[in-house]
């Protein structure tokens, strides 16, 4: 192919210019769940400005820039028969000073709602009123444990829509970094510490997030979704988890899943509150039929998704700690049927 089809100008230059700005005007009819820019809750909102205001300061400094930049291109172009060298200066006292101060002064306009907000993000307003949940990230799955409420969860954080939700993070083995675009800015989960961050959704609804920082083979699929309730749905929700039904069937499928549960080794690292299963090396699986996924979120929680996650963890989610435990389709049938049991 000759290259110069491809110069500035030409007519493939200008179809592919063309295509470029529809792919990405067309970028933005996408679904886009994990938005920043669509905020649903006062932390999110508050963070917004601050990326407005920088926005707007940028391409201020950008227009003008570029614009000048132009102008003296344009303005002090090399004419015909512009032999000589142009007069040469050095130096501008008045000029240095004013590009020195003036991004001095712009960088402290946006510093102060900068830091402002960045240590407002940090603890919720109204502490006293505000539902505490700790937030643990491990490789590679989400824990979420309400202390006051005594329950503990995975994958799926519930709250209550329109209450400010104060999150202490921690880690058990890498740096993690907790996401949920809509509602909050990203916070990291480091081993050994806690952080502390808020959040509130104005609205129920699900708002999805996912871990921000590469922690291992299967980072990308560290996702969780918040759930906002309503009242009723909150309460709801409480009750069922703090008094979980169906963890110790006698009778059925469930029951035989219920066995299998400790003799195919699930005990060993999941816990099954309201029953003598407390491992704590996986997810807490309490109630799992109430959760709209599984493994992380990945999937939608069915019976054929949860088969096949069983059947062979690693395949879904590689470098994960649960093991390809070899289940028969019988044990399958009736591990599903236990913990889908469960709601
Ligand atoms: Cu956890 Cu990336």
């Amino acid at each position: 192919m000759r290259l110069s089809a491809w110069r500035p100008g030409s007519k493939r230059w200008a179809l592919a210019t063309a295509l470029a700005l529809g792919v990405l005007a067309l970028a933005g009819c996408a679904q886009t769940p994990q938005s920043v820019l669509s905020p649903a809750g006062p932390v999110a909102t508050t963070e917004l400005q601050v990326i407005s205001l920088g926005f707007w300061i940028m391409l201020g400094v950008g227009v003008v820039v570029l614009g000048l930049l132009l102008a003296i291109i344009f303005r002090f172009r090399a004419r015909k028969n512009d032999d000589a060298l142009p007069e040469q200066v050095e130096g501008n006292t008045r000029l240095e000073f004013a590009w020195t101060i003036i991004p001095v002064l712009l960088l402290a306009v946006l510093a102060v709602p900068t830091i402002k907000d960045a240590f407002a993000a940090a603890s919720p307003p109204n502490p006293s009123t505000a539902l505490p949940v700790t937030v643990v990230g491990h490789q590679w799955w989400w824990e979420f444990d309400y202390p006051t409420l005594h329950i503990v969860t995975a994958d799926e954080m519930h709250i209550p829509a329109g209450t400010q939700v104060a999150i202490s993070l921690q880690s058990v083995d890498v740096i993690h970094s907790f996401w949920v675009p809509r509602l909050a800015g990203k916070l990291d989960a480091v081993p050994g510490r806690t952080n502390s961050m808020w959040l509130e959704a104005a609205q129920p609804g699900t708002y999805a997030g996912q871990c921000a920082e590469l922690c291992g083979t299967s980072h990308a699929l560290m996702r969780l979704s918040v759930i906002a309730d309503s009242p009723s749905a909150w309460s709801a929700w409480v009750q069922k988890m703090q008094h979980p039904q169906n963890t110790q069937p006698t009778s059925g499928a469930a029951q035989a899943g219920f066995k299998d549960f400790s003799t195919a080794g699930c005990s060993a690292c999941h816990t099954i509150d309201g029953t003598s299963y407390k491992g704590t090396l996986g997810p807490n699986l309490t109630n799992l039929g109430l959760r709209v996924g599984i493994a992380a979120d990945n999937l939608a929680n069915n019976d054929a998704n949860l088969a096949k996650w069983l059947a062979n963890p690693p395949a879904i989610m590689p470098d994960v700690d649960m093991p390809n435990l070899h289940l028969t389709q019988q044990q399958i049938a009736d591990l599903s049927a236990y913990l889908e049991g469960q709601k």
